[in-house]
């Protein structure tokens, strides 16, 4: 099996609409802070979340399942999102929606075999023979290409590696250079080069240049101590979906598999059940020899009545395995049919018997001054000067409709101000958006009173 050349497969979230959430805002005691990390009120949901964090972090949540409930812009998926800010970036999280499931091409329960999976973690350690060091330059060597014809080769690369204890030159093959290249190494980043595979890795930048003037937010390592040449624990954080991604495309370049790759015949191109019960197999021999460690992460289904009757019959079994990640799933609907049964009605469109097994965190709905702060946090990150009458406004359309629909207001709000030549958003801006657009309430409402105008 191969773990060197392991690319990380984390899915983008979907976090524009959560962007000032930045954890769950509790005190050392976790309780929740009534304004913090970006969370506004909602206290009760925000605490027992803090404590499924614990849990996790403890390693006894594994197999279980919980379930956020409440009403639409209760803030189901702003809490989801905040666990996983809390639990770092060691603890795998895989965000998805229930809709993903129904593709032309995938089956639905290979879609949720897939994402169980990007939950999954492995801690690897393995001592490896490597050289580490500052890079202090990367110049690619050519000469005419020996073949005759125009151009030039690259026939090595001279990288610099320095550590406190000295510098080293190394002659590099063009292979290792790609690699350098992938990894978007530039003069000053801490760097190690693994001496059987040629994998690179970047650590992070030399703390030398920590005071940089950067925007992006560097991980920013100290100098390596020792020789540039040595041998190292090196810890590697990967999911079971990485695993399975590497051993089944089949991959030119630096083939060098490890130790893994007897057991597992390479060039495979379709992720398999048979090579996941191959690498399974693998993994859990490796746990039993203290080389790796499980690490059981959490899988995020939002809107989870978008499953059918069949997913949830699957789910429940996958979470009786003995490989399973947390599962947390929100809804904000109540009762109603299950998808594919839909003769059976059931809470939150979930069946009875996976609901059994669920914790519930339940949401409840905002007052109109919690509506007021998490807009006004909303408009600081989005850049909207709003003064404190729109607010009031935009808070009192919120409760009448949902928080998330007032939030939606912002930026349509901000343009109009503009239009009129004004740098802030004023009442008229925000009652004249109100004219302009429906929420879904009065949309509904309208229908009903024209009914007879729409075709049927
Ligand atoms: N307590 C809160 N503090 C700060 N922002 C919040 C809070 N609750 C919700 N929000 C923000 O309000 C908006 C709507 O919330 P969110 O999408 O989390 O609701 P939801 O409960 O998942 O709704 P739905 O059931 O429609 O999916 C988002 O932009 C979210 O980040
Ligand atoms: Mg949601």
């Amino acid at each position: 099996m191969k773990i060197e050349e392991v690319r990380s497969t984390t899915k983008a979230q979907r976090v524009a609409a959560h962007s000032h959430v930045k954890g769950l805002g509790l005190d050392d005691s976790g309780l929740a802070i009534d304004v913090a990390a970006g969370l506004v009120g909602q206290k009760a949901a925000r605490e027992a979340a803090g404590i499924i964090v614990d849990l996790i972090n403890s390693k006894r949540m594994a197999g279980r399942a919980l379930l956020m409930a409440g009403p639409p812009g209760t803030g189901k998926t702003a809490i989801a999102l905040a666990i996983a800010q809390e639990l770092g970036n060691k603890v795998p999280f895989c965000p998805m929606v229930g809709s993903e499931v129904y593709s032309s091409e995938i089956k639905k329960t290979e879609v949720l075999m897939e994402n169980f999976r990007r939950a999954i973690g492995l801690r690897i350690k393995e001592v490896k023979e490597i050289y580490e060091g500052e890079v202090t330059e990367i110049t690619p060597v050519e000469s005419e290409n020996p073949m005759g014809g125009y151009g030039k080769t690259t026939t090595h690369v001279a990288v610099g590696l320095k550590t406190a204890r000295g510098l080293k030159k190394l002659k590099l093959d063009p292979t290792i250079f790609e690699s350098i290249q992938k990894e978007k190494v530039t003069v000053g980043d801490v760097i190690y080069i693994e001496a059987n595979s040629g994998a690179v890795k970047r650590q992070g930048r030399c703390d030398n240049y920590a005071t940089e003037f950067d925007l992006e937010a560097e991980e920013y390592v100290p100098l390596p101590k020792g020789d540039v040449h040595k041998k190292k624990e090196i810890v590697q954080d990967v999911t079971l979906h990485d695993l399975d991604v590497a051993n089944a495309k089949p991959q030119g370049g630096q083939d060098i598999l490890s130790i893994m790759s007897m057991l597992i015949k390479p060039k495979k191109t379709e992720i398999t059940d048979k090579l996941r019960k191959e690498i399974n197999k693998v993994v859990n021999k490796y746990i039993d020899q203290g080389i790796a460690e499980l690490v059981p992460g959490v899988l995020f289904i939002d809107e989870v009545h978008m499953l059918d009757i069949e997913c949830f019959t699957y789910l429940h079994r996958a979470l009786e395995s003995s490989i399973a990640p947390i599962v947390i799933f929100a809804t904000n609907r109540g009762r109603c049919p299950i998808r594919g049964a839909e003769d059976i009605i059931s809470p939150h469109g979930i069946p009875v018997d996976l609901l059994d097994r669920l914790m519930i965190i339940r949401t409840l709905p905002y007052s109109s001054a919690e509506m007021i702060q998490i807009l006004k946090i909303r408009a600081t990150v989005e850049g909207i000067n709003i003064d404190e009458e729109s607010l009031l406004a935009l808070g009192e359309i919120g409760v009448k409709t949902t928080l998330r629909y007032a939030v939606q207001l912002l930026s349509p709000a901000s343009l109009l101000a503009k239009v009129s030549g004004r740098t802030s958003v004023k009442k008229q801006d925000v009652e004249e958006i109100c004219g302009l657009f429906r929420d879904a309430k009065s949309s509904a409402k309208l229908l009903l009173a024209q009914s007879d105008k729409y075709l049927k």
